[in-house]
């Protein structure tokens, strides 16, 4: 492993006020987000949207890492040109999920542990060939009563851990995704407690299996009250709290906090990182971005709908998307770009 390269990269997936697109839906995950709108659950229609993603104008402006599905990596456009070759030509980092899934624990009602160790020395070996420069694991909490238990908030840490530790002996950055699930009727307060909970678990792991902090980016949840919660909090107050949380759990040496978006609206999601950066960007230690996949995705597919003509109409959805959530990481974003699309 050469650290110095790690770090690099590292670097590079957060620097200049860019951010992540993730992309890497697993074949169920992205099927049932068609069907929903009615379009073929066939590979060729998941190779089609991915290809309008990929050659969306302007893409790199905003991003700088793109995550990809085990199926996706070994696509082509309609032309013959590899996916790899797409992105890297966009001066875009491809990555790779890795995880393969996250499955009941046993002994653990109502909890997830996710799996995909097993093997994984190997599959990172063949992502690398592929030309992957990063990875993603993402691990699931739930709250609810009497969760998140102990047990799952170890077992996930430690699998996210053991995960990053073989990703960086393969010259490949892990980023680490522990999820405390939107579901639920939960406050601001409780999401925050069980975040901090989960964070400290995982940083401690992650210093058990000898992760470099410096060759890793963290995707974590914003802090929010549950979706059923009667008390929403304002966009602010939201900011506020993530970031009173992050500084409480995650070293200085951590590069990049790039969020995951977890069914927030678009809009939504760019307030709440903006607010953050508009309120402490100069005070952090690590740049604070985003790698949203609905968040960033949604309104281009529903745009789409599986239709040739509509390519165009949902690419510019995209690149907006794209340009809202990197203002957003520069403290510039406001609700009056949603009416002037560029
Ligand atoms: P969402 O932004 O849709 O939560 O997805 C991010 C992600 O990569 C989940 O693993």
């Amino acid at each position: 492993m050469n650290s110095q390269k790690l770090m690099a990269v590292a670097r590079a997936m957060v620097a200049e006020d860019k951010g992540l697109l993730a992309m890497d839906e697993s074949t169920s995950t992205c099927n049932k987000r068609f069907a929903g709108l009615g379009i073929p659950q066939t590979e060729e229609a998941r190779r089609t949207y991915r290809e309008l993603i990929l050659t969306t104008p302007g893409l790199g402006e905003c991003i700088n890492g793109a995550i990809l599905y085990d199926e996706t990596i070994r696509q082509q456009k309609k032309d013959g040109t590899p996916f790899v070759k797409v992105i890297t030509d966009a001066g875009i980092i491809p990555g790779i999920k890795v995880d393969t899934g996250a499955e009941d624990m046993a002994g653990h009602p109502k909890e997830k542990i996710t799996e995909g160790l097993d093997g994984l020395r190997g599959r990172l070996a063949e992502y690398f060939q592929l030309g992957a420069r990063f990875t993603k694991w993402r691990a699931v909490i739930t709250v609810g009563d009497g969760i998140p238990s102990r047990g799952c908030i170890e077992a996930n840490a430690q699998a996210l851990a053991r995960y990053a530790a073989l990703c960086q002996e393969a010259g490949l950055v892990p980023i680490v995704e522990p999820e405390v699930l939107m579901e639920g009727e939960h406050t601001l307060e409780r999401c925050c407690a069980v975040t901090e909970e989960v964070l400290r678990t995982v940083f401690d792991q992650l210093y058990t299996q000898r992760v470099t902090l410096e060759g890793m980016i963290l995707k974590p949840n914003m802090t929010l009250p549950g979706l059923t919660c009667p008390k929403q909090d304002s966009v602010d107050e939201v900011a506020d709290a993530t970031v009173r949380c992050l500084l409480r759990a995650v070293p200085a040496a951590v590069p990049g906090i790039a969020f995951l978006s977890g069914g927030q609206s678009g809009e939504l999601a760019s307030a709440r990182l903006n607010a953050m950066n508009v309120r402490f960007k100069s005070r952090l230690p690590w740049a604070l971005t985003f790698s949203f996949s609905r968040a960033i995705q949604q309104p281009a597919l529903e745009i789409w709908q599986g239709e040739d003509g509509r390519v165009l109409a949902a690419q510019r959805a995209l690149y907006h998307r794209a340009r809202c959530n990197r203002a957003a990481c520069r403290g510039e974003y406001h609700t009056a770009m949603e009416m002037r699309r560029e």
